[in-house]
């Protein structure tokens, strides 16, 4: 996601004249502000725009307006539109296509390149194939736990789960699903976890972009001759004479940048909302059936992503009433309109007894997350897992102490230090 901001910036820059925002330590707080949360929910303000007006304009900024869309309804309509819309940043890097070395992916293609590409990714995520995952991503869980156990026993039973447990397992379950090399994981955790490392600053993080895209698509190279067991394998033998080895790499590394924040931060605030809820944790353990709906509403409830890929209109379009020009950015706001009370009786409130699978926490229309289903295999099993192995665990800190992502696409929890035995 750290891609999606940089892509923003860069596109917001070649609209408005070259004026270089990537210079700019902060984003100004009348575009930033929607990203902030208290917790796990949404600022007031957000439910407060919603009321009033469900597509407002946000700001015009250095010459672009720029539209924040919190309603449910209004949210489906935009990801929907299949025509009014490019979320295409790569015109305005002056390259375009394959040739790009910059960005790869499905989110920022448009249509007809997308669905040429999206149609040789979603095979692999059929409930067919994942389901080849489950065992897996069972022994990635437990291993985990492991690990877990034995940090904690090194540390008067205190553990960051952040580490142990949210981010581990999402990173080894996608190098499962591509297929790397056991030897190559370690090198790409440490390009992957520099990458995803907030704290060494922009110019790092977007040099260990380029270094672990390059990797991805080294691999990607070396597996044309010797397909491996994973997606990058099966696309190969499937479709290798029609796909480049930029566009598969672009795909391999579009499930990092999709699939592993997200995960993570789905696994860490989940679990933090979980342990405030001592009966639904419970639950998790010993009553299969309360699992999907809770880890639905989890979802709905925390929304980690919190924009959709910006979409820039192509030409004018009416919106919830309002007259969006072309060229101008449309984000719609995924916790706003996953709280709007015209569709989700529950609104703000956590409720599983409510629960409903068709929230937009992983988007909706034809960028749909692709990965929605891997995603949820993982939640369902490491929740419960959780909570069977270490059925006392209580947060070491109080949740309002732990330290939130300020201001980011992906919402998240920088670490959730826990007592594994009360
Ligand atoms: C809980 C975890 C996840 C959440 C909350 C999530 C959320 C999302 C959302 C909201 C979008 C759509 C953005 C838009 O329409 O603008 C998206 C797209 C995408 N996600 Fe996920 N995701 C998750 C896990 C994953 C996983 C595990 C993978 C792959 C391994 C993945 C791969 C992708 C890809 C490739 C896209 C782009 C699809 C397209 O543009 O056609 N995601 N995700």
């Amino acid at each position: 996601m750290e891609a999606v901001k940089g892509a923003v910036r860069r596109r917001l820059v070649a609209r408005a004249g070259g004026i270089d925002l990537t210079q700019m330590h902060r984003v100004p707080d009348r575009l930033s502000w929607p990203l902030d949360r208290h917790l796990a929910d949404p600022v007031a303000r957000v439910g407060e725009l919603r009321a009033q007006d469900p597509v407002s304009k946000l700001v015009t900024f250095m010459g672009m307006d720029i539209w924040l869309v919190t309603g449910d309804a209004e949210a489906r309509e935009v990801l929907a539109d299949l025509t009014s819309y490019s979320t295409d940043v790569r015109p305005y890097y002056g390259r375009s296509g394959a040739e790009n070395g910059d960005i790869g992916g499905l989110g920022f293609t448009d249509p007809p390149e997308h669905t040429r590409l999206r149609k040789l990714l979603t095979p692999e995520f059929t409930m067919r194939r994942l389901a080849r995952l489950k065992p897996a991503i069972d022994r990635i869980i437990e291993h985990q736990l492991d690990e877990t156990e034995q940090v904690a026993a090194e540390n008067d039973g205190v553990v960051d789960l952040a580490k142990t447990f949210a981010f581990p397992i999402p990173f080894s379950v996608i190098c499962e699903l591509l297929g790397l090399r056991d030897e190559d994981r370690e090198t790409f955790r440490a390009l992957g976890s520099a990458r995803f490392d907030v704290t060494i600053g922009g110019a790092a993080i977007m040099g260990a972009v380029g270094e672990s895209r390059d990797f991805l698509f080294a691999e990607c190279a070396r597996q044309r001759t010797d397909p491996g067991p994973g997606l990058i394998g099966q696309i190969l033998r499937e479709h290798g004479d029609e796909i480049t080895d930029f566009d598969l790499g672009g795909l391999a590394d579009g499930a990092f940048t999709g699939g592993l924040e997200t995960s993570a931060s789905m696994l860490a605030l989940g679990t933090v909302v979980l342990l405030g809820r001592p009966d639904l944790y419970a639950g998790m353990a010993t009553d299969p059936a309360s699992v999907t709906p809770t880890v639905e509403e989890l979802l709905r409830h925390l929304s980690v992503v919190q924009v959709a890929f910006p979409r820039f209109a192509k030409d004018d379009v009416v919106v919830g009433g309002h007259k969006v020009r072309k060229g101008s950015c449309v984000m719609v706001h995924l916790p706003g309109a996953d709280r709007d009370p015209r569709t989700y009786a529950a609104g703000d409130r956590f409720d599983p007894s409510r629960a409903t699978s068709s929230h937009l926490a992983f988007g909706y229309g034809f960028h749909r997350c692709v990965g929605a289903e891997l995603a949820r295999m993982e939640l369902r099993a490491a929740y419960p897992a959780l909570a069977r192995r270490f059925p006392d665990l209580t947060l070491a800190v109080p949740a309002e102490e732990l330290a939130y992502h300020a201001k980011s696409i992906v919402y998240g929890v920088e670490s959730v230090p826990v007592r594994l035995h009360g």
